[in-house]
Protein backbone atom coordinates (compact mmCIF):
# COMPACT_ATOMS: atom_id res chain seq x y z
CA UNK A 1 0.00 0.00 0.00
CA UNK A 2 1.53 3.08 -0.90
CA UNK A 3 0.69 5.93 2.31
CA UNK A 4 0.72 9.21 2.01
CA UNK A 5 1.97 11.01 5.21
CA UNK A 6 1.52 15.09 5.64
CA UNK A 7 3.80 16.45 8.66
CA UNK A 8 4.83 20.30 9.19
CA UNK A 9 4.87 21.67 12.54
CA UNK A 10 7.45 20.50 15.92
CA UNK A 11 5.07 18.04 17.34
CA UNK A 12 4.04 16.29 13.85
CA UNK A 13 7.32 15.11 13.71
CA UNK A 14 7.70 13.74 16.58
CA UNK A 15 4.64 11.83 16.22
CA UNK A 16 6.21 10.68 13.05
CA UNK A 17 8.78 9.60 14.12
CA UNK A 18 7.19 7.16 16.72
CA UNK A 19 5.19 5.74 13.37
CA UNK A 20 7.02 6.02 10.25
CA UNK A 21 9.13 3.39 10.81
CA UNK A 22 6.95 1.23 11.86
CA UNK A 23 5.02 2.14 8.62
CA UNK A 24 7.87 1.48 6.42
CA UNK A 25 8.12 -2.11 7.73
CA UNK A 26 5.01 -2.97 5.94
CA UNK A 27 4.16 -0.42 2.94
CA UNK A 28 5.54 2.05 1.01
CA UNK A 29 5.64 6.11 2.72
CA UNK A 30 5.89 9.01 0.86
CA UNK A 31 6.39 11.77 3.20
CA UNK A 32 5.19 15.46 2.74
CA UNK A 33 7.09 18.20 4.90
CA UNK A 34 4.54 21.57 4.31
CA UNK A 35 7.57 24.14 5.66
CA UNK A 36 5.01 25.11 8.26
CA UNK A 37 8.66 25.00 10.77
CA UNK A 38 11.63 25.63 9.12
CA UNK A 39 14.04 26.86 11.13
CA UNK A 40 17.16 24.32 11.52
CA UNK A 41 15.61 24.41 16.11
CA UNK A 42 12.24 24.38 14.94
CA UNK A 43 12.53 21.21 11.93
CA UNK A 44 15.65 19.75 11.10
CA UNK A 45 16.71 19.12 14.26
CA UNK A 46 14.15 16.55 14.91
CA UNK A 47 14.70 14.89 11.88
CA UNK A 48 18.38 14.51 12.57
CA UNK A 49 18.04 13.63 15.59
CA UNK A 50 15.21 11.09 15.88
CA UNK A 51 15.54 9.10 12.45
CA UNK A 52 12.29 10.42 10.67
CA UNK A 53 13.05 9.42 6.99
CA UNK A 54 14.41 12.45 4.88
CA UNK A 55 11.21 14.04 3.54
CA UNK A 56 10.23 13.34 -0.34
CA UNK A 57 8.49 16.81 -1.12
CA UNK A 58 9.00 19.98 1.33
CA UNK A 59 6.36 22.23 0.02
CA UNK A 60 8.41 25.06 2.03
CA UNK A 61 5.39 27.18 2.82
CA UNK A 62 6.34 29.17 5.81
CA UNK A 63 4.82 31.62 8.22
CA UNK A 64 2.02 33.77 7.26
CA UNK A 65 -1.71 34.19 7.96
CA UNK A 66 -4.37 30.78 8.14
CA UNK A 67 -5.70 31.20 4.78
CA UNK A 68 -1.94 31.86 3.03
CA UNK A 69 -0.93 29.20 4.90
CA UNK A 70 -3.44 26.86 4.55
CA UNK A 71 -3.99 27.38 0.80
CA UNK A 72 -0.50 27.34 -0.18
CA UNK A 73 -0.72 23.70 0.95
CA UNK A 74 -3.85 23.06 -0.59
CA UNK A 75 -2.16 23.83 -4.13
CA UNK A 76 0.63 22.23 -4.12
CA UNK A 77 -0.48 19.56 -1.70
CA UNK A 78 -3.20 18.79 -4.61
CA UNK A 79 -0.62 18.53 -7.52
CA UNK A 80 1.49 15.84 -5.46
CA UNK A 81 -1.86 13.31 -4.71
CA UNK A 82 -2.49 13.96 -8.26
CA UNK A 83 0.67 12.63 -9.33
CA UNK A 84 1.84 9.79 -6.85
CA UNK A 85 -1.60 8.84 -6.62
CA UNK A 86 -1.71 7.31 -3.06
CA UNK A 87 -4.10 4.65 -1.28
CA UNK A 88 -4.63 6.85 2.08
CA UNK A 89 -3.29 10.07 3.71
CA UNK A 90 -1.86 9.96 7.07
CA UNK A 91 -2.33 13.35 8.93
CA UNK A 92 -1.66 14.40 12.69
CA UNK A 93 -3.12 16.32 15.37
CA UNK A 94 -4.78 19.56 14.40
CA UNK A 95 -2.22 22.19 12.81
CA UNK A 96 -2.96 24.13 9.59
CA UNK A 97 -0.39 21.52 7.87
CA UNK A 98 -3.33 18.60 9.23
CA UNK A 99 -6.31 20.35 7.71
CA UNK A 100 -4.63 21.23 4.71
CA UNK A 101 -3.27 17.05 4.08
CA UNK A 102 -7.25 16.15 4.80
CA UNK A 103 -9.04 18.43 3.22
CA UNK A 104 -6.92 17.92 -0.11
CA UNK A 105 -7.47 13.77 0.56
CA UNK A 106 -11.24 14.22 0.50
CA UNK A 107 -11.81 16.17 -1.79
CA UNK A 108 -9.73 13.96 -4.39
CA UNK A 109 -11.49 11.13 -2.51
CA UNK A 110 -8.39 9.29 -1.09
CA UNK A 111 -9.36 7.93 2.29
CA UNK A 112 -7.51 10.13 5.05
CA UNK A 113 -6.05 8.74 8.54
CA UNK A 114 -5.74 11.42 11.52
CA UNK A 115 -4.23 9.85 14.45
CA UNK A 116 -4.94 12.24 17.36
CA UNK A 117 -8.67 12.62 16.58
CA UNK A 118 -11.83 13.22 18.60
CA UNK A 119 -9.91 15.45 20.89
CA UNK A 120 -11.92 18.59 21.73
CA UNK A 121 -10.73 21.98 23.92
CA UNK A 122 -14.43 23.18 23.25
CA UNK A 123 -13.51 26.55 22.47
CA UNK A 124 -14.00 26.97 18.56
CA UNK A 125 -11.73 30.21 19.01
CA UNK A 126 -8.70 28.09 18.81
CA UNK A 127 -7.52 27.47 15.18
CA UNK A 128 -6.22 23.96 16.79
CA UNK A 129 -9.90 23.21 17.58
CA UNK A 130 -11.66 24.38 13.95
CA UNK A 131 -8.94 21.93 12.41
CA UNK A 132 -9.60 19.10 14.51
CA UNK A 133 -13.40 19.35 14.24
CA UNK A 134 -13.19 19.77 10.49
CA UNK A 135 -10.42 16.95 9.49
CA UNK A 136 -12.28 14.06 11.94
CA UNK A 137 -15.48 15.16 10.05
CA UNK A 138 -13.27 14.10 6.72
CA UNK A 139 -11.22 10.83 8.16
CA UNK A 140 -12.31 7.36 7.51
CA UNK A 141 -9.92 6.43 10.27
CA UNK A 142 -9.81 8.34 13.64
CA UNK A 143 -7.12 6.70 15.76
CA UNK A 144 -8.01 8.30 19.13
CA UNK A 145 -5.73 8.12 22.04
CA UNK A 146 -7.80 8.67 25.09
CA UNK A 147 -11.55 7.47 25.84
CA UNK A 148 -12.48 11.03 26.15
CA UNK A 149 -11.67 11.14 22.81
CA UNK A 150 -13.43 8.16 21.26
CA UNK A 151 -16.89 9.92 23.13
CA UNK A 152 -16.24 12.94 21.61
CA UNK A 153 -16.82 12.18 18.73
CA UNK A 154 -19.65 10.23 19.24
CA UNK A 155 -21.39 13.45 20.63
CA UNK A 156 -20.59 14.43 17.10
CA UNK A 157 -22.25 10.99 15.38
CA UNK A 158 -18.88 9.64 14.37
CA UNK A 159 -18.84 6.24 15.48
CA UNK A 160 -17.53 4.27 12.11
CA UNK A 161 -13.68 4.13 11.70
CA UNK A 162 -12.64 5.23 15.62
CA UNK A 163 -9.68 3.10 16.76
CA UNK A 164 -8.53 3.28 20.29
CA UNK A 165 -5.48 2.72 20.24
CA UNK A 166 -3.58 4.99 22.80
CA UNK A 167 -0.89 7.71 22.23
CA UNK A 168 1.52 7.68 19.90
CA UNK A 169 3.65 10.49 21.94
CA UNK A 170 3.63 7.45 24.76
CA UNK A 171 5.29 5.22 22.26
CA UNK A 172 7.94 8.11 21.29
CA UNK A 173 8.70 8.91 24.85
CA UNK A 174 9.80 5.10 26.07
CA UNK A 175 12.19 4.64 23.19
CA UNK A 176 13.68 8.10 23.19
CA UNK A 177 14.06 8.62 26.96
CA UNK A 178 16.53 6.10 26.87
CA UNK A 179 18.04 7.74 24.18
CA UNK A 180 18.05 11.41 26.12
CA UNK A 181 19.63 9.64 28.80
CA UNK A 182 22.16 8.68 27.37
CA UNK A 183 23.02 11.46 24.59
CA UNK A 184 21.71 14.59 26.03
CA UNK A 185 24.06 17.37 28.18
CA UNK A 186 21.77 20.15 28.21
CA UNK A 187 21.63 19.44 32.13
CA UNK A 188 25.28 20.13 32.72
CA UNK A 189 25.42 22.73 29.94
CA UNK A 190 23.15 24.69 31.38
CA UNK A 191 24.16 24.09 34.93
CA UNK A 192 21.06 22.93 36.46
CA UNK A 193 20.39 21.34 39.52
CA UNK A 194 18.40 18.29 38.84
CA UNK A 195 14.82 18.31 40.96
CA UNK A 196 14.99 22.10 41.51
CA UNK A 197 14.02 23.91 38.33
CA UNK A 198 10.94 24.19 36.67
CA UNK A 199 10.72 23.57 32.92
CA UNK A 200 8.27 26.10 31.01
CA UNK A 201 6.76 26.73 27.37
CA UNK A 202 4.56 29.17 25.93
CA UNK A 203 3.15 29.21 22.31
CA UNK A 204 -0.50 29.24 22.13
CA UNK A 205 -2.09 32.37 19.88
CA UNK A 206 -4.57 32.88 22.76
CA UNK A 207 -1.76 33.42 25.00
CA UNK A 208 1.02 35.27 22.78
CA UNK A 209 -1.59 37.29 20.83
CA UNK A 210 -3.36 38.62 23.65
CA UNK A 211 -0.78 41.37 25.89
CA UNK A 212 -2.80 41.11 28.89
CA UNK A 213 -2.66 37.37 29.02
CA UNK A 214 1.44 37.18 28.32
CA UNK A 215 1.90 39.95 30.62
CA UNK A 216 0.16 37.64 33.37
CA UNK A 217 2.01 34.44 32.39
CA UNK A 218 5.21 36.71 32.43
CA UNK A 219 4.73 38.59 35.61
CA UNK A 220 3.30 35.40 37.54
CA UNK A 221 7.08 33.31 36.48
CA UNK A 222 9.41 36.41 37.73
CA UNK A 223 7.01 36.82 40.83
CA UNK A 224 7.88 33.04 41.65
CA UNK A 225 11.63 33.51 41.56
CA UNK A 226 12.02 30.13 41.22
CA UNK A 227 14.43 29.16 39.06
CA UNK A 228 12.69 28.64 35.74
CA UNK A 229 13.91 26.95 32.32
CA UNK A 230 11.98 28.18 28.98
CA UNK A 231 13.16 27.18 26.06
CA UNK A 232 11.10 30.21 23.62
CA UNK A 233 8.65 29.39 21.03
CA UNK A 234 10.49 31.79 17.80
CA UNK A 235 6.15 32.94 18.14
CA UNK A 236 6.63 34.02 21.50
CA UNK A 237 9.61 35.77 21.06
CA UNK A 238 8.50 38.25 18.54
CA UNK A 239 5.08 38.79 20.73
CA UNK A 240 7.27 39.59 23.95
CA UNK A 241 9.98 42.19 22.00
CA UNK A 242 6.77 43.69 20.51
CA UNK A 243 5.00 43.96 23.71
CA UNK A 244 7.92 45.30 25.45
CA UNK A 245 8.24 42.59 27.87
CA UNK A 246 11.41 40.90 29.91
CA UNK A 247 12.19 38.27 31.92
CA UNK A 248 13.94 38.84 35.58
CA UNK A 249 17.18 37.00 36.60
CA UNK A 250 15.55 33.79 37.99
CA UNK A 251 14.05 32.42 34.20
CA UNK A 252 16.41 31.10 31.92
CA UNK A 253 15.53 32.06 28.41
CA UNK A 254 16.92 29.43 25.85
CA UNK A 255 16.30 29.35 21.99
CA UNK A 256 13.95 26.28 21.07
CA UNK A 257 15.72 22.54 21.70
CA UNK A 258 15.51 19.45 20.13
CA UNK A 259 13.29 16.86 21.45
CA UNK A 260 16.30 14.98 23.12
CA UNK A 261 17.54 17.65 25.31
CA UNK A 262 13.47 18.70 25.88
CA UNK A 263 13.16 15.03 27.53
CA UNK A 264 16.13 15.47 29.69
CA UNK A 265 14.94 18.58 30.83
CA UNK A 266 11.54 17.08 31.67
CA UNK A 267 12.67 14.41 33.47
CA UNK A 268 14.84 16.01 35.94
CA UNK A 269 12.68 19.30 36.18
CA UNK A 270 10.67 19.81 39.77
CA UNK A 271 7.28 20.58 38.21
CA UNK A 272 6.27 21.48 34.18
CA UNK A 273 4.35 25.06 33.18
CA UNK A 274 2.86 25.02 29.69
CA UNK A 275 0.41 25.80 27.31
CA UNK A 276 1.55 23.04 24.67
CA UNK A 277 -0.57 19.87 24.09
CA UNK A 278 2.01 17.85 23.81
CA UNK A 279 4.24 18.88 26.76
CA UNK A 280 1.01 18.58 29.14
CA UNK A 281 0.64 14.61 28.15
CA UNK A 282 4.58 14.39 28.53
CA UNK A 283 4.82 16.16 32.04
CA UNK A 284 2.09 13.09 33.26
CA UNK A 285 4.54 10.44 31.57
CA UNK A 286 7.15 11.59 32.96
CA UNK A 287 5.19 11.74 36.53
CA UNK A 288 6.01 15.30 36.82
CA UNK A 289 3.54 18.07 38.29
CA UNK A 290 2.08 20.07 35.39
CA UNK A 291 0.57 23.60 35.65
CA UNK A 292 -1.30 24.43 32.60
CA UNK A 293 -2.00 28.10 31.35
CA UNK A 294 -4.76 27.91 29.40
CA UNK A 295 -8.65 27.81 30.46
CA UNK A 296 -9.06 24.06 29.14
CA UNK A 297 -7.56 21.17 27.86
CA UNK A 298 -8.14 18.56 25.46
CA UNK A 299 -6.00 16.58 28.07
CA UNK A 300 -8.76 15.66 30.73
CA UNK A 301 -7.86 12.80 31.89
CA UNK A 302 -4.68 14.27 33.08
CA UNK A 303 -6.67 16.54 35.46
CA UNK A 304 -9.30 14.04 36.40
CA UNK A 305 -6.08 12.02 37.81
CA UNK A 306 -4.76 14.61 40.12
CA UNK A 307 -1.71 15.61 38.22
CA UNK A 308 -2.47 18.53 36.34
CA UNK A 309 -4.13 21.70 36.83
CA UNK A 310 -5.88 23.83 35.06
CA UNK A 311 -4.26 28.09 35.73
CA UNK A 312 -5.90 29.50 32.74
CA UNK A 313 -3.32 32.81 32.82
CA UNK A 314 -4.40 34.00 35.92
CA UNK A 315 -1.45 34.97 37.79
CA UNK A 316 -2.46 34.28 41.28
CA UNK A 317 -3.11 31.01 40.08
CA UNK A 318 -0.37 30.43 38.08
CA UNK A 319 2.44 31.50 41.55
CA UNK A 320 0.02 29.44 43.32
CA UNK A 321 0.58 26.24 40.61
CA UNK A 322 4.23 27.36 40.39
CA UNK A 323 5.00 27.51 44.19
CA UNK A 324 2.11 25.36 45.39
CA UNK A 325 0.39 22.10 43.53
CA UNK A 326 1.60 18.72 44.65
CA UNK A 327 -0.66 15.59 43.09
CA UNK A 328 -1.52 13.58 45.51
CA UNK A 329 -2.71 10.46 43.44
CA UNK A 330 -1.88 7.67 41.92
CA UNK A 331 -1.40 7.85 38.42
CA UNK A 332 -3.80 5.49 36.19
CA UNK A 333 -3.03 4.24 32.78
CA UNK A 334 -4.57 6.23 30.12
CA UNK A 335 -2.54 6.48 27.50
CA UNK A 336 -2.28 2.91 26.67
CA UNK A 337 0.80 0.43 26.25
CA UNK A 338 3.57 2.50 23.69
CA UNK A 339 1.79 -0.08 20.62
CA UNK A 340 -0.23 2.81 19.27
CA UNK A 341 2.29 2.59 16.17
CA UNK A 342 2.14 -0.98 15.53
CA UNK A 343 -1.91 -0.72 16.38
CA UNK A 344 -2.09 2.01 13.64
CA UNK A 345 -0.61 -0.13 11.00
CA UNK A 346 -1.75 -3.23 11.61
CA UNK A 347 -5.22 -1.75 11.17
CA UNK A 348 -4.70 0.01 8.33
CA UNK A 349 -3.07 -2.91 6.72
CA UNK A 350 -6.49 -4.93 7.63
C1 LIG B 1 1.59 25.81 15.19
C2 LIG B 1 0.19 25.20 15.31
C3 LIG B 1 -0.09 24.85 16.76
C4 LIG B 1 1.01 23.98 17.34
C5 LIG B 1 2.37 24.62 17.11
C6 LIG B 1 3.47 23.69 17.56
C7 LIG B 1 -1.47 26.03 13.69
C8 LIG B 1 -2.61 26.95 13.47
N1 LIG B 1 -0.83 26.15 14.86
O1 LIG B 1 1.60 27.01 15.93
O2 LIG B 1 -1.32 24.16 16.84
O3 LIG B 1 0.79 23.82 18.71
O4 LIG B 1 2.54 24.89 15.71
O5 LIG B 1 4.66 24.37 17.84
O6 LIG B 1 -1.15 25.24 12.83
N2 LIG B 1 8.11 30.81 13.35
C9 LIG B 1 9.46 30.95 13.14
N3 LIG B 1 10.13 29.84 12.70
C10 LIG B 1 9.55 28.63 12.46
C11 LIG B 1 8.17 28.53 12.68
C12 LIG B 1 7.47 29.61 13.13
O7 LIG B 1 10.03 32.00 13.35
O8 LIG B 1 10.25 27.68 12.07
C13 LIG B 1 7.37 32.00 13.87
C14 LIG B 1 6.83 32.92 12.77
O9 LIG B 1 6.87 34.22 13.25
C15 LIG B 1 5.39 32.46 12.65
C16 LIG B 1 5.05 32.08 14.09
O10 LIG B 1 6.25 31.54 14.63
O11 LIG B 1 4.53 33.44 12.14
C17 LIG B 1 3.94 31.08 14.23
O12 LIG B 1 4.20 29.90 13.46
P1 LIG B 1 2.95 29.00 12.95
O13 LIG B 1 3.46 27.75 12.36
O14 LIG B 1 2.02 29.82 12.13
O15 LIG B 1 2.18 28.69 14.27
P2 LIG B 1 2.69 28.11 15.67
O16 LIG B 1 2.46 29.14 16.70
O17 LIG B 1 4.04 27.55 15.53
N1 LIG C 1 9.50 20.39 22.27
C1 LIG C 1 10.83 20.29 21.85
N2 LIG C 1 11.63 21.40 22.00
C2 LIG C 1 11.17 22.57 22.53
C3 LIG C 1 9.82 22.64 22.94
C4 LIG C 1 9.01 21.54 22.78
O1 LIG C 1 11.27 19.25 21.40
O2 LIG C 1 11.96 23.54 22.62
C5 LIG C 1 8.63 19.21 22.07
C6 LIG C 1 7.88 18.76 23.29
O3 LIG C 1 8.67 17.90 24.09
C7 LIG C 1 6.68 18.06 22.68
C8 LIG C 1 6.41 18.87 21.44
O4 LIG C 1 7.61 19.57 21.16
O5 LIG C 1 6.99 16.74 22.32
C9 LIG C 1 5.29 19.81 21.68
O6 LIG C 1 5.23 20.73 20.68
P1 LIG C 1 4.54 22.16 20.88
O7 LIG C 1 4.47 22.50 22.32
O8 LIG C 1 5.25 23.07 19.98
O9 LIG C 1 3.11 21.91 20.26
P2 LIG C 1 1.73 21.30 20.80
O10 LIG C 1 2.00 19.96 21.36
O11 LIG C 1 1.16 22.26 21.78
O12 LIG C 1 0.89 21.25 19.57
Amino acid sequence: MKILTVIGARPQFIKAAAVSNVIRKKHNEILVHTGQHYDENMSKVFFDELGIPKPDYNLSVGSGGHGFQTGSMLIKLEEIYTSEKPDLILVYGDTNSTLAGALCGSKLLIPVAHVEAGLRSFNKAMPEEQNRILTDHISKYLFVPTVSAEKNLKLEGITEGVYNIGDVMYDGILHFKKVAEKKSSIIDKLELSKGEYILTTIHRAENTNNINRLKNIIEALNESEVHIVLPLHPRTKKYIQDYGLYFSHNVTVIEPIGYLDMIALEMHSKKIVTDSGGVQKEAFFMQKPCVTMRDETEWIETVENGWNIIAGTDKQKILDGILNFVPTMEQENIFGDGTAAEKIVNIISE
